[in-house]
């Protein structure tokens, strides 16, 4: 007797999204532990794996995305949630009620269908399947809401938890998933570890017009995190080299295309390193993310995004580096009149950014731009050793980090400038106090990484459930 587990049917069993280098077999694999009756079933499999199985009888279980016909013909669209497949209903391969019931199917119909996988040159995936049988497991109560015509954006981000079922949305995830490996890899494989940063937290990192505060017991106010920075650098001074990763929070008032509220920033930060160790770490880092995003998802970028992958395949080192002063005259250069001392807003990046082929680095800024921490140029103290990455094509500032304050006396006047007081970050001024060393670090955006990889206007799509000033469901 075997112990029948039950059937489970969605994300709970889901594993790797993108095509496998073989198929791996489940931990709880249906063949395993279903009834003698069921072994006969042929295997499960995913779409992502479909290559595997050329010419052979499989099962399949997913989700009905959209259906046509032609006289003897039903072709069903069927996602599974690794991708999405065609599969050919022909009247001579199947009993009259599957040949009836395929052509009445509504949308979103959860259904496991078993057919042969057939080689097919006009497909995306280059499979088709063809059907010999197909079990509706459970058939929509009413009409799915999202259908195939075009919707408003509001429409759509209202019914984000069914909109992420769309082939070019799972994609955008799927992409995210493997930039946020490559990333843990990168990271893994250079001798960092991971140093997790609190959320609630004292006091401002990033200056406080973004802070949201809560409210915490008797001390009265704690405030969700702009940033793990200043916890990664008690850690580099515990572990040499760390990296923070998790979700940062800003109340940005701004509604453009590159902000939300809560965005998921990864933050290394080194000790015995300055700024242009610094960005030669940037730029390691970004051109091994971009090329671990080629080799798994050149296919989708191109037939489900639409990206222009020539252009991804030129982010190769060395990148430019630019002074914020060059900077501001190359913008003057285009007719522009931007002054030293302005900021670089989203459109003077884009000018700049298009000027080069690869991310450009922009470094040593006017200091009173920059956030309290940043250590001062020993030859101008006007100018702070910062660096922001600016990614091509208008993607604006996916990067910014640079070398730390570490004189106990400058820094504590930059913070007792800036309000912060010794009761909330006397432990961050500890770090001076005791070995101070020359350190650097930076964050990347994850968000406007997903987006400048996979060509997407907006932020919104970037993330399973984006959060912005206007926006805070599902
Ligand atoms: O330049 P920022 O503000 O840098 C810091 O927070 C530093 N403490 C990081 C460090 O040195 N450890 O933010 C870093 C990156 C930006 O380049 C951008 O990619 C992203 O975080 N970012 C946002 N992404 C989405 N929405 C927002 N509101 C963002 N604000 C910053």
């Amino acid at each position: 007797m075997k112990t029948r587990l039950p059937r489970t049917i969605g994300p709970a069993l889901f594993i790797e999204a993108a095509p496998l280098p073989k198929a791996q077999p489940f931990p709880f694999s249906a063949n395993d532990t279903f009834t003698d009756e069921e072994h006969a079933m042929a295997q499960h499999v995913y779409i992502a794996d479909i290559a595997q199985h050329a010419g052979e009888e499989v099962t399949l279980k997913g989700w009905l995305h959209n259906r046509s016909s032609k006289g003897k013909l039903h072709f069903l669209q069927v996602r599974d949630g690794t991708g999405v497949i065609q599969c050919v209903v022909f009247k001579g391969d199947v009993s009259e009620e599957v040949f009836h019931r395929a052509d009445h199917l509504p949308q979103e119909t959860s259904l496991t269908v078993t057919g042969t996988v057939r080689e097919d040159k006009r497909s995306p995936i280059g499979f088709e399947i063809g059907v010999k049988d197909l079990e509706v497991v459970a058939e929509p109560v009413q009409e799915y809401p999202i259908g195939h015509k075009d919707h408003g954006v509001n429409f759509l981000m209202e019914n984000r938890h069914l909109w992420i079922r769309s082939p070019r949305q799972a994609a955008i995830l799927r992409i995210r998933h493997t930039i946020v490996k490559a990333i843990r890899d990168y990271f893994d494989d250079h001798g960092f570890t991971l140093f997790d940063a609190p959320i609630l937290t004292p006091a401002a990192c990033e200056g406080t017009s973004t802070l949201f505060k809560v409210p915490y017991f008797d001390l009265g106010s704690a405030y969700l995190t702009q940033s793990g920075q200043l916890y990664g650098e008690a850690g580099a001074m515990a572990l040499g080299k760390i990296y923070v990763f998790g979700p940062t929070f800003r109340a940005e008032k701004s509604k453009t295309r590159r902000h939300l509220t809560e965005f998921w920033m990864v933050e290394p930060e080194v000790a015995y390193m300055d700024l242009n160790g610094d960005m030669d770490l940037m730029e390691d880092f970004v051109v091994t993310i971009v090329g671990k995003v080629l080799a798994k998802h050149e296919n989708e970028l191109k037939n489900v995004l639409e990206r222009d992958v020539e252009v991804l395949k030129r982010i190769q080192k060395p990148f430019p580096r630019i002074t914020y002063a060059e900077a501001i005259e190359r913008i003057k250069a285009t007719g522009h009149d931007i002054k030293w001392g302005d900021d670089i807003g989203g459109d003077e990046e884009t000018i700049l950014a298009n000027q080069f082929d690869r991310p450009v680095l922009m470094h040593h800024f006017p200091a009173e731009m920059k956030a309290f921490y940043f250590k001062k140029d020993p030859e101008n103290a006007g100018l702070a050793l910062g660096c922001d990455m600016l990614a091509p094509e208008g993607y604006g500032e996916i990067i910014g980090g640079g070398e730390r304050e570490t004189d106990f006396e400058k820094l504590k006047k930059a913070m007792d400038e800036n309000g912060l007081t010794e009761d909330a970050m006397g432990w961050y001024l500890d770090l001076r106090r005791y070995g101070s060393v020359p350190h650097s670090g930076f964050g990347l955006g994850i968000e406007r990484t997903v987006s400048w990889l996979c060509g997407l206007h907006h932020v919104r799509e970037t993330i399973p459930f984006a959060r912005m000033m206007e926006r805070v469901t599902p």
